[in-house]
């Protein structure tokens, strides 16, 4: 298998994704001969993707399966793992089936498998791409040790509506850093070759614009100019296909007003004919089915053909395909060469999986005895947790700082629904995710400072109207030095099908929050969501405020790092936190509008009843030291469609404790053939200063980086003035300009 692992990584190195479909390659010249052998069944098993049946105490075989494998019917399952399971189903197939084809085994590994990492929102607040490639590439390795070969990850879907609850496997409302993290996710998982037993292939979902979902609501309606999706929404897609995706999902969604499981202009126009993608498409979840809903197919059997034509070669649970494609090829509607297309595809899956050399290859019980939960899984997942977390606030209180716990601390009371709390720290799609290994914040802080009294109290719940346990409460955070907050959400209340159309805490969280807050004493709070809350009263009434999300096995133990300044919290938000819901969407990159708000003008885009600006924006996060700007300079005051600027600025370490700063470069085109954004985010760099150190910070702005959609729908930079900014968000940083001739 060396040679074809090399043709592999030269297909992909050349290809820079799935590799090209020679029918003259080694590759190439099997899968024809055994698509040859292939009855109309079999073809169309391989395009058809079940998940397993499994009970409450273990994995049995669901009696269907055993029959649609056996006859062909079905040659991929999904939501089964762990190498016993797997080998049982792979071996049931390989013994009984005529032509023997591997079973393709998925599952939703989106940020760990039983090692869990931080939900990944959290974790693109690290702005570490080596750190999140890492995840990937470990997860992939648990997983892929458990059995599987393919994962429906990286989810690349931008958003900027923290309604919707799947923002928490995004990675936020920015193209610019959301393509950087996708390709990196994809790399972490696919590795250098997909033959490699450790390895995963990527899924890159949902395509497309899945998270523009009106109102914020699931499954919702998108509809928006092919400019926005162009510019906004479709970039981290091609990122990821850039850096090799082998498959990409097709979404639930309409993408005005076609659904995009059997939208051709998406799934074969822009990914295959404009960006070269040779891998498999699959749909989501019965998304084929759900085109008759849409109004979109008079019956399944249509929605069978609108999607085999727009390009989708595998239906995920449907039996769309099943029921109904041998019929239409008989009548003529759809061609037999589509469908060899779409299960040579699949075939291409696994012959560079390996599964043809060895359909075993991912089945060895001492690999999964040692990669699972193993020492470095969890360290990972521990180092990752500690820089995802963005300290909001850090005020003084009684004239001293909160945060980190000072030594004089001896007594904390630790409260909240989510302090003591495995399962929830594993935030929403978990996997297989061990809850008994998880370290609750409760446990993180008493091994972090053995010398303090901490005690526990829930308080209250994550949801309902409980209030039972609020006067034990007040009783332990009234006799206590500090009392530290555990408060947000569950992990089923983000996630799919989990919008949100109030974001303030849930529950009668909010009510203990004030409640004790008023028992006057110093209050850090831990805020656990998969999503930005609107959290506007504890802005304004608490002294500390730590974003942590759901950061998975190592939760407790990361967060009492920072609690104790062991870590210094590094992450800057991925995404805006709105002051209020009315505000939504608001994100970084707004337009200027003709009527930009001028206070001392009631005529101009504003409210009267909020400021136009977020909570917090994106970019922000503070440290426990500060960092000083300055001397922000450009190699020159233009530049050419054909050379490069050089930008510069100074960064100080301006306080007492080491901090690695994540300084931000934004441009902003001032006069475009079409509006531009009033800042779009083109660099970054994440460096570590010691106090009192400085260092020069360096980015290369060239005219493709400024290129846009212009008004005749090319992708061109235009000549004009331009704004420079580096800063530590958003919204603080130092500005420059200059002409691109
Ligand atoms: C779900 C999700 C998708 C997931 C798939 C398989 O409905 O939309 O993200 O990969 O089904 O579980």
């Amino acid at each position: 298998m060396r040679f074809a692992a090399l043709a592999i990584v030269f297909g992909y190195l050349f290809t820079g994704c799935a590799k090209q479909d020679d029918a003259n390659s080694t590759r190439g010249k099997f899968v024809k001969s055994l698509l040859s052998k292939m009855t109309m069944e079999e073809k169309i098993g391989q395009m058809t993707l079940y998940t397993s049946g499994w009970d409450v105490t273990g994995p049995v075989l669901n009696e269907n399966y055993r029959k649609d494998i056996l006859a062909g019917r079905c040659g991929n399952i999904f939501n089964a793992h762990t190498v016993t399971y797997n080998r049982e189903l792979q071996k049931f197939a390989m013994e009984n089936t005529r032509l023997k084809i591997p079973l393709l085994f998925g599952y939703d590994v989106i940020h760990g498998y039983k090692t869990i990492f931080p939900v990944p929102l959290a974790e693109s607040c690290s702005w570490d791409l080596a750190l999140i490639e890492k995840s990937a590439q470990l997860a992939a390795k648990e997983a892929a040790s458990a059995g599987l070969n393919w994962t429906f990850a990286p989810m690349v879907d931008i958003s900027r509506d923290p309604r919707w609850g799947r923002v928490a496997e995004g990675a936020g409302e920015d193209p610019y850093l959301g393509s950087l993290i996708a390709a990196s996710r994809t790399r972490g998982f696919q590795g250098a070759s997909l033959d490699d037993p450790l390895t995963l292939a990527a899924c890159v979902k949902h395509f497309a614009a899945y998270g523009a979902a009106e109102g914020g609501r699931d499954y919702g309606t998108v509809d928006m100019s092919e400019r926005s999706l162009r510019e906004v929404y479709l970039p981290t897609y091609h990122a990821a296909v850039n850096a090799g995706a082998a498959t990409v999902m097709s979404s639930f969604n309409e993408v005005s007003g076609v659904p995009a499981t059997g939208n051709r202009f998406l799934l074969t126009k822009i990914l295959r004919e404009e960006w070269g993608f040779k891998g498999m498409v699959v749909t989501d979840y019965t998304s084929i089915n759900e085109m008759v809903k849409h109004g979109y197919a008079a019956d399944e059997k249509q929605a069978g053909e609108q999607a085999v034509s727009a390009g989708v070669d595998m239906d995920m649970q449907g039996a769309v395909y099943q029921n109904f494609l041998i019929k239409s090829v008989k009548e003529g509607k759809i061609p037999e060469s589509v469908i060899d297309q779409s299960v040579v595809r699949v075939l291409n899956l696994k012959y560079d999986l390996g599964l043809f050399e060895d359909p075993y290859r991912y089945l060895n019980n001492q690999r999964e005895k040692e990669n699972t939960l193993s020492e470095e899984m969890l360290a990972h997942s521990l180092e990752i947790g500690r820089k995802s977390i963005v300290l909001l606030k850090n005020e003084p209180f009684n004239g001293v700082k909160i945060l980190p716990i000072s030594p004089e601390v001896h007594k904390i009371a630790l409260i909240g629904p989510l302090a003591d709390n495995r399962v929830d720290m594993m935030g929403t799609w978990h996997a297989a995710g061990d809850e008994t290994r998880v370290v609750t914040v409760l446990e993180g802080l008493r091994k972090a400072l053995p010398q303090c009294q901490i005690n526990f109290a829930a308080g209250c719940e994550t949801s309902g109207e409980n209030r039972s346990g609020l006067d034990e409460a007040i009783r332990l955070a009234s006799g206590s030095d500090l009392v530290i907050l555990a408060l947000g959400e569950n992990y089923v209340q983000s996630g799919e099908a989990a919008s949100r159309s109030i974001l303030g805490l849930p529950g009668v969280q909010q009510e203990m929050l004030e409640k004790l807050s008023a028992c006057g004493k110093p209050v850090a709070v831990l805020l656990m969501a998969g999503r930005p809350l609107v959290i506007r009263w504890m802005a304004n009434h608490v002294p500390a405020i730590l974003n942590t999300s759901h950061l998975g096995t190592m939760a407790g133990e990361a967060i009492a790092d920072v609690l104790t300044g062991k870590s210094n919290p590094s992450g800057k938000l991925t995404m805006s936190f709105p002051r209020d819901e009315g505000q939504i969407p608001v994100y970084y990159s707004m337009k200027n509008t003709g009527r930009p708000l001028d206070p001392a003008n009631k005529y101009t885009s504003k409210y009267l009843d909020v400021p136009n600006e977020p909570l917090y924006p994106f970019g922000y996060g503070l440290s426990y030291t500060s960092f000083g700007y300055s001397e922000l300079k450009l190699s020159s005051d233009h530049l050419s469609m054909k050379d490069s600027l050089l930008v510069s600025v100074q960064i100080k370490n301006i306080g007492q404790m080491a901090g690695e700063e994540i300084v931000q470069l934004y441009i902003r085109d001032l006069v475009g053939s079409v509006t531009r954004p009033v800042k779009e985010l083109k660099g970054f760099q994440k460096l570590m200063l010691q106090p009192g150190e400085s260092k020069e910070v360096k980015f290369i702005l060239r005219a493709d980086d400024l290129r846009f959609y212009t008004s005749n729908m090319t992708f061109a930079a235009e000549p004009g003035l331009f704004r420079v900014m580096a800063g530590t968000s958003s919204m603080q940083y130092l500005e420059a300009g200059f002409e691109l001739k």
